[in-house]
């Protein structure tokens, strides 16, 4: 159907430089899905949610972080792909994150150091040391990587990319945001190595391109390598040079230092994100209060790369109705909407947006347990169970609830994880 008020530009194909188009400019975002099964298996489950969003109308879907090795996950319920025993499986998820001519790309990652102690009392980083801070009590202190590791995970990050092509994903975004260990390795905060992963931001780039080129060696040149970067991790940076004078963070400037590098190196699409010290992607449990204050999470940034790259860029956080999207698209500061809470509360919001020319907002509901300090107590880990609750509702073939309260879905998180639920999956500042 047709409709004057559909806004154009977000129902516009876009074509990558690998040369696959994108039927529209809807990007749903990674969310952790918190549905494996036993040994990190991918299930059904994963396969009834992927098939919503795809009925739903986006263009790309991209998958919760899978990990790279088995024992090294970055919350309870993450996927793992390391050899091909789960093929079957994930071919079947493939296949339904892919109808209605939907993209669904497998996000890839390793936490480094971001692995809650609950799951993983042996997390590895680019250095050793202990977390400091109130979180530090809630990952243990990891092992720093030797080169010969270092190398493997390369191989892990090319091997999981090679699988997810074989079983039917038609792209991979690699996870280079949010603390874990790429980003680990950009950060000379995390990254105090003297070899030739540390120090210079060359070097300590180096990670991230390495894993990028042998992906790229292992798909080969027509298959979608999408990467999402921080914009920047500065404020952490400021904050520890005012306490002990370490060596700058990674800024702005480094964060489109390394995007023209990935454009040259032939990346598809770069997924802009951030989680900092002062500025968490998801900063309370009032969704809809935050939305009001932000808006749109990084335009600024977003508004400084536009003419600097000709490389798409997904824009994501914040967006809850076409307005803002039109606007931005239009703006020519994004290329596609990068969304991700929004649509475990209303799977066919593209379809609403294209189709029935809907031009509401997707009000993010205040999630509460009713007791103040336990909102406190809990804020992240009640916002992320919240939402795995909603997702898992999908799953089971139910619609999302948004009246469901805050003690429910910990008592969810519970259930389905154990005491592993309680522990922060992120270290403080990244979400
Ligand atoms: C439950 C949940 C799980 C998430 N898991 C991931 C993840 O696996 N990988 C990732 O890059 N971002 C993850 N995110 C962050 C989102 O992709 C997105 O950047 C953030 O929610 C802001 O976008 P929004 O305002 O549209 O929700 C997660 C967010 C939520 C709420």
């Amino acid at each position: 159907m047709t409709n004057d008020s559909v806004p154009m530009v977000i129902a516009e194909p876009l074509t990558l430089p690998c040369g696959a188009t994108i039927k529209n400019r809807f990007y749903k975002s990674a969310m952790n899905e918190a549905l494996a099964g036993r040994d990190c298996a991918p299930t059904e489950a994963h396969a009834r949610l992927y098939r919503t969003w795809a009925q739903g109308g986006a263009g790309v879907l991209v998958t919760g972080n899978v990990m790279v090795d088995h024992t090294q996950l970055g919350e309870p319920g993450n996927v793992a792909v390391e050899d091909e025993r789960d093929l079957a499986m994930l071919r079947r998820w493939a296949e339904a994150g892919t109808e209605n001519g939907a993209h669904c790309w497998m996000q890839i990652n390793h936490p480094g150091r971001q692995s809650p102690i609950t799951i993983n009392p042996h997390p590895f980083a680019p250095s050793g040391g202990a977390v400091d801070g109130e979180y530090g009590r809630f990952f243990a202190e990891p092992t720093e990587l030797t080169r010969e590791q270092i190398h493997d995970i390369i191989r892990r990050f090319a091997n999981a990319a090679r699988i997810a092509k074989k079983a039917g994903f038609t792209g991979v975004e690699i996870h280079a945001a949010h603390g874990y260990l790429i980003n680990q390795f950009l950060s000379p905060l995390d990254n105090r190595r003297t070899d030739e992963y540390g120090g210079s931001l060359e070097n300590r780039a180096r990670f991230l391109f390495d894993v990028f080129d042998a992906v790229r060696e292992a798909v080969g040149p027509k298959f979608p390598i999408a990467v999402k970067l921080n914009s920047s991790d500065v404020p952490i940076a400021i904050k520890i040079n005012e306490q002990n004078g370490a060596p700058g963070g990674f800024s702005k400037e480094e964060s489109i230092w390394v995007m023209k590098r990935l454009e040259a190196r032939g990346v598809d699409l770069i997924d802009i994100s951030g989680g900092t010290y002062s500025k968490p992607v998801i900063q309370t449990n009032d969704g809809a209060a935050e939305d009001l204050r932000r808006g749109v999470y990084f335009t600024d940034f977003a508004r400084r790369i536009k003419g600097e790259l000709t490389v798409p860029v997904a824009l994501t956080g914040g967006f809850r109705n076409a307005d803002d999207m039109d606007q931005a698209l239009s703006e020519g500061i994004t290329q596609m909407i990068g969304i991700a809470r929004p649509l475990a509360l209303v799977p066919d919001l593209p379809n609403r947006v294209i189709r029935d020319g809907w031009r509401g907002n997707v009000d993010l509901p205040r999630i509460s347990i009713g007791i103040k300090s336990l909102d406190k107590a809990f804020g992240g880990i009640l916002v992320i169970s919240w939402f795995e609750l909603q997702m898992n509702r999908i799953a089971r073939g139910r619609r999302p609830d948004s009246r469901i309260g805050g003690m429910r879905a910990l008592l969810f998180a519970i259930r389905q994880h154990g005491p592993a639920a309680l522990t922060p999956r992120r270290r403080k500042g990244h979400q």
